[in-house]
Order: structure tokens, then sequence, then C-alpha cells
């Protein structure tokens, strides 16, 4: 085996396009394939169609040693390891679509020269599945495993490099996929879980699962708060003291969004559904999160009364900082239910503006901060973008009509925005 194996990516969104830059970049050749001809044509021109900070230039100055293809051929005449980074959106019922899987297991020829690396997010049980299915399809010798990833959007490829854990589940504990994976992450020095298929499908979901529970613990613990007069900051400061807590995801908010917590989490407890078990504390996590988003509305209603042609600015609209995302994104349910209300919604976001377009229907896109807020009512803001700690205060109270901020992620000192005449709500710690 030669110290740096190509390797295969099959999908190169999001996950497959990191995946493929960082094994580039750690001297891998690395074939792509992707059955997105226009997604493909950008690539190979250098050009990132997704927004993630590093991720271009990385493909960049790696672009002799990344392939695209449209056809599997290549990949499969030039590495051994495939791995499947397609996507798995939820479907309405809540499972996972794992439509874009089986396409692949569907066109993979039997061969023992190769094995599946499971990247995609898919339920636990679904490597025993794709097992039966390949012996149906005559393709028991093509190797399996499970490989998830754990990369945050805004810093996926520093996740990539630098992972907290490396989880690699096999179906035997001596295959040579097993080995030829701890070979490929071994240089990256950081530690390898080494268990089964299914165990290393349910750290996944259990992991995203555990950290939106604890979004959704803080966001109660912010309500409560609100109710008896404490502050959450301090009480989360306080709490994560505490290393069996630990100090991360204790941040309140109006609720957790993007492309993995809502669909894992409703995976998961679909899941656990499906096999007889009701998962109730899921359930609250999921009613907590979406009621969240929700509760925005009545703190204005509190400074306005009602919101009918109210006019009401969200500054920021993706999920989080540093991602132009929009899926699950908070903005998207809050800009409707202030439309229900009768207001009328202006919004500014640095990056997301094209994305979040198509979905907020009626809402008028401004070009920065400043332009939004203009003659408003009320700001809300939705995403902590580091530009909104360095808004003018005073600037803004000369332009708004009336002073109310709704500061949704708790990132404006509030003394700060008292002092320059405005009203500031924050979560938890009015
Ligand atoms: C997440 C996981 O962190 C990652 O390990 C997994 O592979 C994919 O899902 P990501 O979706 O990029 O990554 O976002 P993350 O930074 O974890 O934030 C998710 C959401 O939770 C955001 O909407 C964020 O605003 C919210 N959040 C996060 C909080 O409201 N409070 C917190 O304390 C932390």
């Amino acid at each position: 085996m030669p110290e740096n194996p190509p390797i295969g990516v099959i999908g190169v969104g999001w996950v497959g396009l990191v995946t493929a830059g960082c094994f580039a970049d750690l001297g891998h050749d690395v074939w792509c394939r992707d059955i997105d001809a226009a997604k493909l044509a950008s690539l190979r021109e250098g050009k990132v169609p997704i927004y993630e900070p590093g991720l271009e230039a990385l493909v960049g100055r790696n672009a002799g040693r990344l392939h695209f293809e449209d056809d599997l051929a290549p990949v499969l005449e030039h590495a051994r390891l495939l791995f499947v980074c397609v996507d798995t959106p939820p479907t309405y019922s809540g499972d996972a679509d794992l439509s874009r899987v089986e396409a692949v297991i569907e066109e993979l020829p039997d061969s023992s020269e190769h094995a599946i690396v499971m990247k995609s997010t898919v339920p636990c049980g679904t490597g025993a599945n794709i097992r039966r299915r390949l012996g149906e399809l005559s393709k028991a010798s093509l190797g399996y495993a499970s490989n998830p990833e754990f990369l945050q959007e805004g810093s996926a490829v520093a996740d990539f490099m630098k992972p907290d854990r490396i989880v690699i589940g096999c179906e035997s504990a001596s295959d040579w996929v097993g080995e030829e994976l701890e070979r490929l992450y071994g240089r990256l020095d950081r530690p390898v879980v080494r268990t089964d298929v299914a165990s290393a499908e349910m750290i996944k979901l259990a992991s995203n699962a555990f950290l939106a529970t604890k979004i959704s613990f803080i966001n109660e613990i912010a309500n409560v708060c609100e109710e008896l007069g404490a502050d959450v900051s301090e009480v989360a400061a306080g709490m994560g003291l505490d290393p069996r807590i630990g100090r991360s995801f204790l941040r309140p908010g109006i609720g957790f969004g993007g492309s993995c917590f809502p669909k894992d989490v409703s995976a998961l407890k679909q899941l656990a559904g499906n096999s007889g078990y009701h998962f109730q504390l899921l359930t609250a996590v999921i009613e907590v999160n979406e009621l969240q988003k929700r509760r925005v509305v009545n703190k204005l209603k509190r400074h306005l009364g009602s919101l009918i042609g109210k006019r009401i600015a969200l500054l920021g609209l993706a999920f989080k900082p540093n991602t132009d995302d929009m899926r699950e994104a908070s903005s998207v349910v809050l800009a409707a239910r202030l439309q229900a209300e009768g207001a009328i919604v202006s919004a500014y976001d640095p990056v997301a503006e094209g994305p979040a377009r198509e979905l907020l229907t009626g809402v008028q896109m401004c070009d920065s901060a400043m332009d939004a807020i203009d003659g408003v009512n009320a700001v809300v803001i939705v995403t902590e973008w580091p530009e909104f700690a360095q808004l003018d205060l005073a600037e803004m109270r000369r332009r708004m009509a009336d002073p109310v901020i709704v500061d949704g992620r708790n990132m404006l000192d509030a003394r700060a925005v008292q002092g320059a005449g405005l009203v500031y709500e924050g979560i938890g710690r009015t």
C-alpha cells in the first residue's frame, strides 16, 4: 500500500468537499464523483460553490491532486476506500431519506478491492441493511465501514484536521477497511474510537442529540430566569465550571438550526419510535426549540403592543455566523411569524442574502445593518455575526422609530445599549 493511497469521495457537497480537500492537503490524490455537472464544472475551475472559510484556498492549492469526475469508473480505478458523502435529508415523516445512499449502492460493482466508507449521517442500522442489500445484489465482497463526521460549519477544515475523535465502525475487528482507515487518519494523531458499525452510527446521532439537548436545556433555564429575575449568562458560567457539565453549548438564544441538529434529533426520535421506543426527552428538545424561535414575537409585543403595521429589522439570517446556510434557520420561522402578526420585515445578513431570498418571501433585503434599521420600530439580532457587536448604537437610536432591540443571541453589552437610549431585551437576562 503506498504511503498516501488515493481515496475516493462520492458526493462533493459540503462534507464531501471538506473531506476531499483535507485528504488532498494531507498528500492523497482524491478522486471525487458527483452527479451535478454544473458543480463539477465549477470545481474543476477551482470555484467552490459553498461558503466555508478556508475551503476554496484548500481546494485551490491542492488542485493537482483533486480529480472531479461524473463517472464512477475512474474513482474505482484509482481508489480503494470510497467515502460516501451524499446527503440524507429528512423526509416528511422525519426519517432520513436514504435514496441517494441507495443509488450509490446500486451503482457500485462487486469488488473485494473496494470498500464503502459511510460518512453521510445515516440511521443506526443502515450499515446492517446495506450489508444485507449488498448480499441480495451479489456484491458481498465489497467492504463496509462507518466513519461519521463531526464537522461544524464555519470551522470544518480545522475540525477535520484536528478532530476531537475519529470514529471508525467496522464489521469485524480485523478487516482491512478498519486497518486502512486507521492508517489514513493516523497522521492526524488524534484519538481513534474503533467500534462496530451500529455503535459508530449511534455515536454520531447521540452526540448531536446530546448537544441539541444542552441548547434546549439552557434555553429553558433562560426562560425561567426571565420569570425569576436571574441572569442566564451568570448561571451558565457558574454551571459550566463543573467539568461534568462543561462550558460549551450553554449559550441561550432563539433556537438551534442548521443542517445537522434539527435533522439528526428528529431522525433519532423517529428511529427510536419506529423500533417501539418513545424518546420523550428528544420530543421535548424539539418542541422547546420550536417555541424558542417564537418567543421573540411576545417580547416584541410587550414593548410595541400589536405588531400590525410595525416595522421590524432582522439582523442576521443564517442559522449561525460564518455560514450562508439557511437550513432550519430560526430567521425563517421568525420572519413568517412576524409577517403573520402583520409586521413589515426588513433584513440584513453579511453573506446569506442569496439563499435567504428564496425562503423569506416579502422580506425586504438590505445591503447593510443600518439600511435595515432605518425607520423600524424594533431590531432583532437573529445571528451573532461579529460585525453586529460593532454597531454604532447612537446612530441606531437616531435611525429607529422606536428604540427596541431584542438581542436573540445575547451578544451585545446591555448597559451600552441602554446607555445609547435604547431598550434592551436579551434572552434570559432582562
Ligand atoms: C453541528 C455539530 O456541532 C457538529 O458536530 C455536527 O457534525 C453537525 O452539527 P453545525 O450544524 O455546524 O454543527 O453547528 P453548531 O455550531 O454546532 O451550531 C448549531 C446550532 O446551535 C446553531 O444554530 C447555533 O446557533 C446553535 N447553538 C449552538 C446555540 O443556540 N447555543 C449554543 O450554545 C451552541
